[in-house]
């Protein structure tokens, strides 16, 4: 029934493990999920979109397509049939990034099945993030460690690539490490970060965080709305000015 000046909302039908669910249309799949009963204990983190527990597979009857999609992200449709993807097992090796190198002999010394891959590109199709897996993938095979960095910044590591892949590549941790070997090797070291931890160390900050800390939440409110904000990384920030290791 409606309640007066309040349109009631449509719901849709989905399906969890095989029972039909009644949800309403509006709802992610998280949510629908919970307003189905469902108490989220595992495969559910930041709800934000950004720690990846929540990887989901689903389909629509008579449709050969597996899709995907981040739960706290997607918003239901009918007639989806759906299910989460715990934590995937997946390979990680232990490496001292102190004594790596930014160089193809590292990428394959720690994973040598990237060269496994059959660029048959169903990581890619299978990322909720829309990250370019496969091509990643593709530049660690070539050693050039700042486009695997670039390209998989966004990885919010989920598992549905590793979950997918025919040639059982773990994508997200050949990623890590190629990120871990851009940031200590590659990306220009950030002078004005070592200043001021530096200053942080030296104390100058102490008095102005007490300070905060007796603040009330409007006044606190008021000074992150008024702060400044440093001006966004241009494109450049991922082209190393030494190229000469690469
Ligand atoms: S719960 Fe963290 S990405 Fe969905």
């Amino acid at each position: 029934m409606e309640e007066q000046g309040v349109k009631k909302e449509e719901l849709v039908p989905i399906f969890i493990m095989g029972k039909r669910y009644d949800v309403p249309s509006s709802l992610t799949i998280q949510k629908a999920m919970e307003y189905a009963g469902y108490q989220l204990i595992r495969g559910c983190g930041c709800r934000g979109g950004i720690c990846g527990a929540c990887g989901t597979v689903y389909r629509f009857p008579g449709s050969y397509k597996i899709e995907v999609g981040l739960a706290c992200q997607t918003v239901v449709q009918p007639n989806m049939y759906l299910a989460q993807i715990p934590f995937f097992p997946a390979t990680k090796r232990v490496y001292d990034i102190e004594k790596v190198k930014p160089s193809i002999e590292t990428i394959v010394k720690y994973y040598p099945e990237v060269l496994r891959c059959l660029q048959c590109n169903t990581c890619t199709k299978s990322c909720p993030m829309d990250i370019e897996v496969m091509d990643y993938i593709a530049a660690a095979m070539r050693g050039d460690i700042a486009r695997l960095a670039e390209l998989s910044f966004d990885c919010v590591m989920c598992g549905l690539c590793t979950a997918r892949c025919p040639a059982e590549i773990c994508q997200y941790n050949v990623a890590i490490l190629g990120r871990r070997l851009y940031g200590k090797y590659i990306l220009p070291k950030a002078e004005h970060l070592t200043e001021m931890v530096e200053q942080v160390r030296q104390g100058k900050y102490e008095q102005m965080l007490r300070e905060l800390m007796d603040t009330n939440e409007e006044t606190l409110k008021k000074l992150y709305n008024e702060r400044e904000i440093e001006p966004e990384q241009a494109d450049e920030f991922w082209e190393p000015k030494d190229k000469s290791f690469l």
